[in-house]
């Protein structure tokens, strides 16, 4: 049983095929129910789903979304929130009927925890999931750990984690340890998972995810179980896997060579 995955050259590729998968879909169920997620990676899809909305190619009217996190606690209009960053990179760009994050100004973490999941559940569950991967092969903000969440649930950020996103945190503004995540389990009950892998930054835990072998410590090899998952990476995350794969069919031939070398 593999992963299937699709290495493209560039991360603009990577971004069109992903583009392509919301075409598809919207073009099967209007009504659709997207998970989308938040960081660097999918701005170029986000960049790409405007276009082709604004060209009269998309029409997301029927459509809704929840998204995999947010931090706790945050305000809405915070710059670094993620609902900001989600209105400004999509939702304020297209015609999304409604859209919903895990609510950072809740008052109560727990409770808005459960309120969540009721959301989804409500809404029928998610149709597409959108999973970028950190560093340590968290998604969402569900990050390595010896057992993981169902449901939605209230974390504590890793420093790995804290340390990717200070990027994004100048420094008089006090950056959020913790955070909102929908859990591994309703990640898995989505229909269908697309995961963007780009970047040499990504090479090494891209490599870990497409080992035969499933890390407990690395939240991503949860992708692997499901059924009806693909993964796009660019050529720069895909390196190491290029690069083993390659180094395996030298040993292969090199074996085979050998082996009829012998014979003859
Ligand atoms: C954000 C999320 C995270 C990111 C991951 C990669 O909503 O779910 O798991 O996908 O941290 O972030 P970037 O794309 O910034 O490398």
């Amino acid at each position: 049983m593999h992963l299937r995955r699709i290495i493209l050259d560039t991360y603009e590729d990577v971004c069109r095929a992903a583009a392509d998968v919301y075409t598809k879909q919207l073009e099967e169920k209007s009504n659709s129910v997207f998970c989308f997620a938040t960081g660097s990676t999918p701005i170029g899809l986000y960049e790409e789903l405007v276009r082709r909305y604004e060209a009269g190619n998309l029409d997301f009217s029927k459509a809704r979304s929840f998204n995999l996190d947010e931090y706790y606690p945050i305000k809405k209009d915070h710059p670094q929130s993620y609902n900001y960053f989600m209105r400004q990179n999509l939702f304020d760009k297209i015609n999304l009927s409604k859209y919903s994050l895990p609510n950072g100004e809740a008052s109560d973490a727990e409770a808005e925890c459960l309120r969540y999941d009721m959301e989804i559940s409500d809404a029928g569950g998610i149709d597409l999931m959108l999973l970028g991967i950190g560093h340590n092969g968290h998604i969402g903000f569900n990050e390595p750990a010896v057992s993981y969440p169902m449901g939605t649930s209230f974390v504590k950020l890793t420093e790995s984690s804290i340390n990717a996103n200070s990027r994004f945190f100048s420094a008089d503004e006090v950056q959020p340890t913790e955070a909102l995540t929908m859990g591994i389990g309703e990640i898995m009950r989505s229909k269908k998972i697309i995961m963007m892998i780009t970047g040499e930054g990504k090479a090494e835990i891209a490599m870990k995810l497409f080992e035969r072998k499933i890390h407990s410590d690395v939240p991503a090899c949860f992708v692997k179980l499901h059924p009806n998952a693909i993964v796009f990476l660019d050529r720069a995350a895909a390196r190491d896997i290029l690069v083993f794969e390659e180094n395996l069919k030298k040993e292969r031939i090199k074996a085979v060579q050998e082996w009829t070398g012998l014979r003859g």
